[in-house]
């Protein structure tokens, strides 16, 4: 696996595919890996002859109160178990090969970074819309992969692409989940023993509220109420939202649902903030 420190080795990586013909795969993280980005990597093997993942703990996409400084920054961890899955290269930029002295441009994509996530971390979606498009730009691949776990973040950046014309194919790759449900995550860490248990009651309410709408209730207040109550019959108090939503637009479901639905749904536990969805299905 090559490692790539600055912009001139990148270049040089990037042209030495293109004069062979390979097609090349992008993984952007910001690293302390897990099982789910490696299933992103071993995604990336399938569609594309060489991958490239990035790790870049980005500050714009953190709020002031939150998590930059702790965020586990696990480099060599990290190279050996990419090197373990087959990964052809490492990106791991500084912050001014990101971020140019004096940087002053960034990318919003209006009204979808204002809404579940966006409502409660404001600038975070921008920070996100920004790296992503440095990160792009510099790497060009042909095929860029994201988890769905982070579904909002994967409807954004895909709508950023297509507006933007940006010439990559964005592809959502499974959240991969513990055992009893839990998507992994880089902050389940954070969490205490007893919060862990607690954080599978997010998975129980989504998986519950998916039964509900196949047994024949389409009453989106219904479900979101069933949701609700399991995450508080397990001691989940700060409940940021719970939403069932259009799977492409994230545009607030209908009264009485038909479609399929994606039940959105983040949380506070004293260590960690957790998200999580699944897509409902109404037959
Ligand atoms: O999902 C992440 O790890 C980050 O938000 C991303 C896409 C790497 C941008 O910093």
């Amino acid at each position: 696996m090559e490692r790539i420190e600055t912009l001139e080795q990148l270049r040089q990586w990037r042209s030495r595919q293109r004069q062979q013909s390979l097609r090349v795969a992008f993984v952007p993280t910001m690293g302390a890996l897990h099982q789910g980005h490696l299933a992103l990597v071993r995604a990336a093997q399938q569609r594309a002859d060489r991958v490239i993942v990035s790790i870049f703990v980005n500050p714009t996409q953190f709020g002031p109160h939150e998590d930059f400084d702790r965020y586990p920054r696990l480099p060599e961890q990290d190279s050996a178990l990419l090197q373990m899955v087959g990964c052809h290269a490492l990106f791991l930029p500084n912050h001014e090969t990101i971020y140019p002295a004096e940087h002053q441009t960034t990318v919003q994509v209006t009204g979808l970074d204002q809404k579940l996530c966006g409502r409660l971390r404001p600038g975070h979606f921008q920070g996100v819309a920004t790296v992503v498009t440095i990160l792009l730009n510099l790497v060009q691949p042909d095929t860029a992969l994201f988890g769905l776990k982070d579904y909002q973040q994967f409807v954004l950046i895909r709508r950023m692409v297509r507006d933007l014309r940006l010439p990559v194919q964005v592809e959502g790759v499974a959240t991969v989940r513990e055992p009893d449900g839990l998507a992994l995550s880089s902050r389940n860490r954070y969490l205490s023993p007893v919060e862990r248990q607690r954080a599978t009651a997010l998975f129980q309410a989504l998986t519950a509220a998916g039964q509900l709408y196949r047994s024949g209730e389409n009453r989106r207040d219904v479900l979101i109420d069933q949701a609700t109550g399991i995450l508080q019959r397990a001691g989940i108090h700060q409940i940021d939202y719970v939403e069932l939503c259009d799977p492409d637009t994230l545009a607030t479901a209908p009264e009485q649902m038909t479609d399929d639905v994606i039940m959105l749904i983040a949380a506070r536990l004293t260590g960690a903030r957790l998200i999580d969805n699944l897509l409902l299905t109404a037959h």
